[in-house]
């Protein structure tokens, strides 16, 4: 066992066990501060490269823009260099960061043809090192997200969460995937389980959860400690306090949601488009918007001709769109 796991700070499993996936390109700043508004056990920041965090390339996302030190945060770190990933893991630790989370999960090629993300399952020699590097460098819990390994043949979740949690990782996010199916299929819940029953730190189940009864049924196959929820939440920040409530009821420290509609529904999604317009500035904000606002348009059912206007509008002309086209227009359909 690595001796600087007890020097880490001991990480709970959070009340409640629901926690925000990290989603690329989607669960930026803005929307987590949405989705913890309305109660989230625990987010996620996008992945961060560390080889692009030291070396600041153009595009890589600004420091302060990490929300590193927000309250129930886990910065997420991919890479495939000990050294790179151990320097990564300070300087967010010195940004405030609570926890980090390494990726070991991400199928994408440019990931992956770098020996990053996923590809590490298929040398768990090299991401041992990576994970040593991390818990050594830092007094911060580090926890993990993978999948169930790299292919069918290749099924090594367990191996490696053993092996993880023997170096120190507190906790095991499990997307019930291997990297070759990539989104592909169904989320096969009970072969998480097959990770739950190896180790003794809590293992999360993540894949196609998407609201309280799924989230019911992946805990059931799995017997996993808590759920992990990404794209079930696009257009739907509130949807990880129901699932909190709808599971755990009175146990759960966050209540169950309103559900907005109507107006409420048309005031969170201005507040949520104009965070991202300040957070971006114009016309990166407007861009990174459209996707927000597809997704709350399918909540809404919104007819295709005023979606394609919201989604084609000038930004400063969107919000004088959203409360005609964020009206309920489930039984106009
Ligand atoms: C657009 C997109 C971006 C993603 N980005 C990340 C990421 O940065 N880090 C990571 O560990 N997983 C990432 N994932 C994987 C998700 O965190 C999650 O494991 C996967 O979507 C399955 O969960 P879900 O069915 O609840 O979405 C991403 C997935 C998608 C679709």
């Amino acid at each position: 066992m690595n001796t600087s796991a007890n020097r880490s700070t001991p990480l709970n499993l959070p009340n409640p066990p629901v926690m925000l996936a990290p989603l690329a390109g989607i669960t930026d700043l803005p929307f987590r501060k949405l989705v913890s508004k309305f109660g989230a056990g625990r987010v996620v920041s996008e992945m961060v490269a560390s080889q692009e965090l030291l070396s600041s390339r153009p595009g890589t996302r600004e420091k302060a823009e990490l929300g590193a030190e927000v309250e129930n945060t886990a910065v997420q770190l991919a890479g495939r260099d000990p050294e790179w990933m151990a320097e990564a893991a300070r300087q967010v630790a010195d940004m405030g960061a609570k926890i980090i989370d390494i990726n070991m999960g991400c199928p994408a090629k440019k990931v992956t043809s770098g020996y990053s993300g996923s590809a590490l399952m298929r040398d768990l020699d090299h991401a041992l090192k990576l994970i040593d590097a991390v818990v050594e460098a830092v007094n911060l819990p580090v926890t993990l997200k993978t999948r169930l390994g790299w292919d069918e043949n290749l099924l090594n979740a367990p191996e490696l969460a053993v092996r993880a949690e023997q170096a120190g990782v507190q906790q095991i996010v499990i997307h019930g995937r291997t990297r070759c199916q990539f989104y592909k299929g169904a989320a096969d819940w009970s072969a998480i389980g097959r990770v739950k029953n190896a180790v003794n730190i809590p293992v999360i189940a993540n894949g196609d959860i998407t609201d309280a009864q799924t989230a019911r049924n992946a805990l059931d196959q799995s017997g996993a400690d808590g759920v992990m929820i990404g794209r079930g939440a696009q257009g739907r920040p509130w949807v990880l306090a129901e699932v909190a409530h709808g599971i755990y009821g009175d146990q759960s420290a966050i209540g169950a949601p309103d559900v907005p509609s109507g107006a409420d529904l048309c005031d969170l999604v201005s507040g949520h488009f104009e965070d991202m317009l300040a957070f971006y500035g114009c016309p990166l904000g407007g861009r990174v918007a459209r996707k927000h606002l597809g997704w709350y348009m399918d909540f809404a059912q919104t007819p295709a001709a005023l979606r394609r206007e919201v989604l084609t509008a000038d930004p400063s002309v969107v919000l004088s769109l959203l409360p005609l086209a964020l009206q309920q227009h489930q039984e106009a359909a």
